[in-house]
């Protein structure tokens, strides 16, 4: 039996065909907007966290505990569901080399502090060892009597991973009552931790949605994100019969040649894609996670590796707290 979760997100989150990313990126894109899957909390990780915010509260924990970067989209989703579900969120943020923490507070961390979340800054290297740092914290709240429930970055583990084996048949079920095509060429999305790449691949083996699966790696390159997702795709598995007897295993193409310069920091051709985007589309786009993915579709179309006549579904996974905390970045481009 599936695992139970909360209703949390706001779904179906609409689809539809955006012309104007024809001229852009030089084929047809449907936009799924999981950037509207909520309020405050809007982005892919609501998906992950129904399940596993209903196994936080299933176990009783009173505190969930988590980290990422300083401008984790993901950090932000849980420390704002917390509050609605009256836990409390202690985060592990990651600042780097060089960088203080923003005063006053931006963007998702702003958020993070808005809605009460107790943040820790670590340095990258302290955040290698962020499985011990979270596990030492969450045995610290026990003594103290309260419960605390550990998600991994990202919210990618199995569990996390069913929300996106979910994103896939409500696509697939837009896709039966006309709202767009029944079957993709091409899916492309931002991977930044490896759960909806695990999630999307093993929804579109279930579903027959989508022909090839593309993962753009924003951060590591495309072997660690290979590894992640043979992690996390059998233990997500191991929750659903009907996964775990799929024939094929899920492919995914991972893309590592559109991190740009470093984590968060887009070249200049990037920046330039954002902006024309958001001039001709109305689509605001990150720096960190959709701007990147965008960029590779476009960079895919242009070496002839997806071909000028597919139908490419582009699921748009949020990020707008961090777009707003880096509006420095685009200085002279506007
Ligand atoms: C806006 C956005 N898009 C995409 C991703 C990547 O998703 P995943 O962590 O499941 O790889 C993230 C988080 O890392 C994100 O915040």
């Amino acid at each position: 039996m599936r695992p139970r979760k909360l209703r949390l997100a706001h779904l179906p989150t609409p689809i539809a065909e955006v012309p104007r990313l024809r001229d852009i990126v030089g084929c047809r894109v449907w936009v799924k907007r999981d950037d509207m899957t909520g309020g405050p909390e809007a982005g892919n990780k609501i998906r992950k966290l129904e399940y596993l915010l209903a196994d936080a509260l299933d176990l009783r924990a009173k505190v969930v505990v988590t980290c990422g970067a300083l401008q984790s989209n993901h950090a932000r989703a849980t420390a704002v569901l917390a509050a609605r579900l009256g836990l409390r969120a202690k985060l592990f943020l990651r600042l780097r080399h060089g960088d203080t923490v923003p005063t006053p507070p931006t963007g998702n961390f702003f958020v993070d502090k808005l809605v009460g979340a107790d943040v820790t800054t670590i340095t990258p290297e302290e955040y290698k060892d962020r499985g011990t740092i979270m596990a030492d914290a969450a045995s610290e709240l026990q003594r103290r009597g309260e419960r605390a429930y550990v998600i991994p970055e990202g919210g990618s583990n199995g569990l996390g991973a069913l929300g996106y084996v979910d994103a896939m048949s409500e696509i697939a079920e837009q896709g039966r009552v006309g709202l767009c095509p029944k079957e993709f060429d091409h899916v492309f999305f931002a991977c930044g931790s490896g759960g909806t790449a695990a999630g999307v691949a093993l929804g579109a083996s279930k579903t027959g949605l989508a022909g090839h699966v593309h993962a753009v790696c924003v951060c590591d390159d495309a072997e660690y994100f290979e590894t992640a997702v043979r992690r996390i795709v059998p233990e997500a598995q191991s929750f659903d019969a009907d996964l775990a007897t799929l024939s094929a295993r899920p492919a995914i193409a991972f893309d590592d040649r559109e991190k740009g310069p470093s984590y968060g920091v887009m070249s200049k051709e990037q920046r330039a894609l954002c902006v024309r985007v958001a001039r001709e589309t109305g689509l605001l786009l990150d720096p960190v996670y959709t701007g990147k993915a965008m960029s590779a579709l476009a960079a895919q179309v242009r070496r002839g590796e997806v071909s000028r006549d597919a139908n490419v579904l582009f699921i748009h996974t949020g990020g707008l707290p961090g777009l707003l905390a880096e509006s420095a970045a685009f200085d002279g481009e506007l």
